[in-house]
């Protein structure tokens, strides 16, 4: 979605910042609700509609339904000047089903018809959790599962919020109470986050340009993730792997406190950015273009996930989540964790993550690993939820492989174009 955005937003120079920014929240806002947005205007009687009164229709509804704002208001917004209509879609249609749509309440959307009259929940408690919560019904079950009610409908709220903008500090180059000191000159609130190098900041369009982060001094990390690398506990000089490194963001923090960081992902693609963010931090991490061999004092695995513990983030990751999505990220977890391991040295450490609330994509996967891998053992666990933590909804482990096992022979065989700086 957001590839979608920013080509379409390109496509429009004219349209100014401000324009920009409400584009870019209701465009998230309505993928995020889409399931409501759906079940909303099929409630209020919505004509079928070309794709483009389709989306004015859904963002109609988001307004209504999902923001509790007046219909006659929404539909006004929406009344285009002028004879020529990109759309079918009359004025008068518009404001019929802004007036039929059903209205949120204060536990959410689907609280009542456009004449306040209470509407009755499904009477399947997944479909009822998925269907206000706007999920598929998979992801319902799997929170009903696991946290109970209460819990299941507090994580989804959070997940359902936007997150909250964080940093990390390259404590590498500068300590957390000078980078904070140099984006309040710039004019930018910041306060410490929960992890030791972390900042919450508020979301203003002129972040980017303040001098903390045009300078590498600070770049923007979910705080989970930042815990993730925390939980590495990586020394100066120690030889870690990151064998999922992305684009990066997590080799750069190992590499921030001082260990000796090769980088490797299986998309060429997103790993191609981590030269030019290592040189932006003045950070050194070796990236290799073939997976490396060798031992290693660490591997990070944070591995491919279904994403849906970061839902606050890329709201659209959960309209491709189901049993099969969820049974194969599984497999790929499990095998890459496989890997992982075979190039961790004796007595090193193995750190397992994935921005996910399943235990299929968690405990799961490392209780097995664990099973079939005796040289190894668990140290340390943490599943990190988005309504009782700071942060992206994870699940991380660390693991030792005991010393004095097998470990990977020969020196580590590395092919790339070197280190970035
Ligand atoms: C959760 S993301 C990693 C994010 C990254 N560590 C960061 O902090 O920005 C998972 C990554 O695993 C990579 N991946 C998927 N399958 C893989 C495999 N078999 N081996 C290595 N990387 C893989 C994906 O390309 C993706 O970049």
């Amino acid at each position: 979605m957001r590839l979608a955005l920013s080509a379409s937003l390109a496509e429009h120079p004219g349209i100014g910042p401000k324009e920009r920014r409400h584009a870019a929240a209701s465009a998230r806002a309505v993928a995020r609700w889409l399931r409501v947005v759906d079940a909303a205007l099929v409630r209020a009687g919505a004509p079928k509609a070309i794709p483009a009164d389709r989306a004015l229709l859904r963002y109609l509804a988001w307004r209504v339904a999902v923001e509790g704002c007046a219909p006659d208001e929404a539909a006004h917004d929406l009344r285009l000047p002028g004879p020529r209509r990109p759309r079918v879609i009359s004025d008068a249609d518009v404001l019929r089903v802004a007036r039929a749509l059903p209205r949120p309440g204060p536990d959410g959307p689907l609280a009542t018809d456009a004449e306040g009259k209470a509407l009755s929940p499904p009477s399947d408690p997944v479909v009822a959790l998925a269907l206000r919560g706007s999920v598929p019904d998979a992801f319902a079950r799997r929170l009903l599962r696991d946290l109970g009610p209460d819990g299941a409908r507090a994580c989804l709220a959070a997940l359902n919020r936007d997150a909250r903008l964080v940093l990390r500090v390259n404590v590498a180059r500068a300590g957390r109470e000078e980078v904070r000191a140099a984006l309040a000159a710039a004019g930018i609130a910041a306060e410490p986050g929960d992890g030791p190098w972390s900042l919450r900041v508020e979301d203003r369009a002129s972040l980017f340009d303040a001098p903390p982060l045009r300078t590498g001094l600070a770049e923007v990390q979910d705080e989970s993730s930042q815990r993730a690398v925390e939980l590495c506990r990586a020394r100066p000089g120690e030889r870690w792997l990151d064998l999922c490194a992305g684009s990066g963001g997590k080799s750069l923090a190992l590499a921030a406190l001082g260990a000796e960081v090769t980088a490797w992902d299986a998309s060429a693609r997103r790993l191609s950015e981590l030269d030019r963010r290592a040189h932006h931090a003045r950070a050194e991490v070796l990236v290799v273009r073939e997976e490396p061999t060798g031992a290693f004092d660490g591997v990070l695995v944070d591995a491919p996930c279904s994403g849906s513990g970061a839902l606050a983030r890329e709201p659209d990751a959960r309209w491709r989540i189901d049993d099969a999505a969820v049974t194969k990220f599984q497999k790929a977890q499990a095998d890459v964790l496989a890997r992982g391991a075979e190039r961790v040295r004796a007595g090193g450490a193995l750190v397992f993550a994935t921005c996910s609330v399943f235990q299929e994509e968690g405990e799961e996967v490392v209780l097995a690993f664990l099973a079939a891998n005796p040289a190894f053992r668990m140290v340390a666990e943490e599943r990190r939820w988005p309504h009782l933590d700071a942060g992206a909804g994870f699940y991380m482990a660390r693991l030792a492989r005991r010393a004095g096992r097998a470990s990977p022979r020969g020196r580590t065989r590395l092919t790339g174009h070197g280190a970035a700086r």
